[in-house]
């Protein structure tokens, strides 16, 4: 894969070196904004890219056939679009699109030019999740399930203050839903497929949602699911079945052992994870679906990408949070 990096923020400079250390991974070049040149030379330079440039444009016409778009998520639509359209492969950071109508046009798209198109959401390819889909069967059937991934974040200080970064933002499409709610849908989702019906409820602050608890509704069984930028608590999840329940007590972003509970008292625990950073195991999928040419599996982790989108931008209508992109037709 010659990649070439849109963004060189916070997540490009954590997992910069595990995806230059990746097999069959080449970085060609990585695009900053013009305010941030400086920065984007240096972490170039560091990391031994050739190329910095503050021109999408020019970055695109670099021999490369993949982008990783990691802006500010109201901008993974221009962006990501802008790289199918010059014939380039994306992998774009979580949230896939700003709302609906931008993920399913996106999936569109990537069909049409039959390009590959993947969201960056760890949790999909983690080890230790995959394995609670072979666990279920043990618990069935499944009645409750509680997600909470809750992590005051460094940036609420400053929110406070009026001084609002994008992850807040909802002129940038922020907010406790968008940025860690969506890996606990993604992880519902992955697991059981498209809920009947949510309901949002949020604490709002300057029309964000800082935190949040989001119900799915499932013919047979209930989620609840809590995120929270402006509270923290150790990340946990429980799946509760009438033979026993499944606990996890890591956020879904890393997934940590699994541990399996029966009625009768039996307790085992399930860990089957390299320890390797958590962006190591998508970017390797990634790279082998593109390898392979599996455009199936692409497609199919993508329409569930759109079904998580989906999700998101009815909870957000429902809790009145409205993104620059929701107007658009
Ligand atoms: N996978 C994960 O574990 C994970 C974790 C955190 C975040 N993320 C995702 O990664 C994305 C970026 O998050 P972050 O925390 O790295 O954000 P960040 O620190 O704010 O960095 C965003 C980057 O985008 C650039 N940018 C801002 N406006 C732009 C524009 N109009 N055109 C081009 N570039 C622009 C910024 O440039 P300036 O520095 O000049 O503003 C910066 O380089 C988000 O979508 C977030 O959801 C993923």
């Amino acid at each position: 894969m010659k990649l070439g990096i849109i963004g060189s923020g916070m997540i490009v400079r954590e997992f910069l070196p595990d995806i230059i250390a990746l097999p069959d991974c080449t970085v060609k070049g990585i695009c900053g904004t013009r305010r941030s040149k400086e920065k984007t030379e240096k972490l170039a330079r560091d990391h031994g890219i050739p190329k910095a440039f503050t021109s999408f444009e020019a970055l695109l016409e670099e021999a490369i056939d993949t982008v990783y778009v990691a802006v500010p998520n109201t901008l993974h639509y221009q962006y990501t679009r802008a790289a199918l359209e010059a014939g380039k492969n994306v992998i774009v950071e979580k949230p896939m699109a700003g709302n609906t109508r931008e993920a399913r046009a996106l999936a569109a798209l990537a069909r049409e030019k039959h390009l590959f198109l993947f969201e960056a959401i760890t949790t999909l390819y983690l080890q230790n999740y995959q394995m609670i889909r072979r666990l279920l069967s043990k618990i069935e059937p499944v009645k409750m399930v509680l997600c909470n991934f809750s992590q005051y974040s460094s940036r609420y200080d400053a929110f406070l203050k009026g001084d609002i970064k994008p992850a807040f933002d909802p002129k940038a499409a922020g907010g406790a839903l968008m940025d860690l709610g969506v890996y606990n849908v993604h992880f519902v989702l992955g697991l059981f497929g498209k809920p009947e019906s949510v309901t949002y409820a949020a604490n709002i602050q300057r029309d964000i949602d800082t935190s949040g608890m989001l119900t799915m509704d499932y013919p047979d069984f209930k989620v609840v699911s809590i995120a929270a930028k402006d509270c923290g608590a150790p990340g946990g999840y429980q799946i509760e079945g009438s033979k026993g329940y499944l606990s996890m007590d890591k956020p879904s972003n890393s997934c940590g052992p699994v541990k399996l509970h029966l009625n009768d008292g039996t307790e085992e625990i399930f860990d089957v994870q390299p320890r390797e950073c958590r962006v190591v195991p998508e970017f390797k999928a990634f790279i082998d679906r593109i390898n392979r040419r599996d455009f199936e599996a692409c497609y199919q982790t993508l329409d569930h990408s759109v079904a998580v989108c989906q999700v998101l931008t009815e909870a957000r209508r429902q809790a009145g949070i409205v993104f620059p992109g929701d107007s658009e037709k």
